[in-house]
């Protein structure tokens, strides 16, 4: 039997069909705290501001880290033209599983967002125009947030950009300004959104661009 077969099958007849990303979700959730750092997936007012940095004309190609059950991805296809790629990195194999059922749209790739440049290299994705982040980073360490936004940045075409988001309760916080302070290492213009109310907990979003070659090896608009 092989892992996705062992898979539970998720929460997807008619009559509660709503429910099956929140359960897998909350399934998740309490099955790894330590991964999810959410309580509950991203409201379709967060996603919507995430998603804003997904070309909306072209054949772009778009990652998504931490899909998790795809709150996000679907705000991502919403604006995504045909002939559009969309891979959806994910380290969880049970939500990886149960987004390649209910969002079969997407390139589901089973992986660590660690190893993105690998990742991106073996699906001949090696440049991207937008990378959009569901990632908890108050759950790693410096050198694994800085690790990864490194290859975020090397991934990016010269135009491309990246958005993330935070809670809004955490910002005074040291970990929440720490992590700001590394994305002004890895980017050159980081923009900080409003507040999105409507999210549990309310969060705003970061709109990076301009990846400093510094931090990334790439040289500047190459
Ligand atoms: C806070 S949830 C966000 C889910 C969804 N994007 C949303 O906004 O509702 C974090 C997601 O990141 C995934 N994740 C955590 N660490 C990861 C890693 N190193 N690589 C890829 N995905 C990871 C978790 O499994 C989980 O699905």
């Amino acid at each position: 039997m092989t892992s996705e077969q062992a898979v539970p099958a998720p929460q997807m007849s008619s009559r509660n069909f709503t429910a099956g990303p929140l359960l897998s979700f909350l399934a998740s959730a309490v099955r790894s705290p330590g991964q999810i750092g959410a309580v509950a997936p991203s409201s379709a007012r967060l996603a919507g501001l995430l998603a804003s940095v997904v070309p909306t004309s072209g054949r772009p190609v778009v990652v998504e880290l931490g899909p998790g059950t795809g709150s996000v991805s679907t705000a991502i296809t919403g604006r995504l033209p045909a002939g559009s790629r969309h891979l959806a990195v994910e380290l969880d194999p049970r939500l990886a599983a149960f987004l390649r059922r209910a969002h079969p749209e997407l390139e589901v790739v089973d992986g660590d967002a660690n190893d993105l440049t690998d990742l991106l290299a073996a699906r001949a994705a090696a440049r991207v125009d937008a990378v959009v982040s569901g990632l908890p980073w108050s759950l790693f360490g410096y050198e694994s947030q800085l690790g990864i936004l490194r290859q975020v940045g090397a991934a990016m075409t010269p135009g491309g950009a990246f958005a993330t988001f935070a809670y809004t309760h955490t910002l005074p916080l040291p970990p929440a300004r720490r992590f700001r302070r590394t994305l002004h290492e890895v980017f050159d213009e980081v923009v900080v959104t409003h507040t999105v109310w409507r999210n549990l907990p309310p969060a705003y979003v970061y709109v990076c661009r301009r990846p400093r070659p510094a931090a990334t090896g790439v040289p500047a608009g190459g």
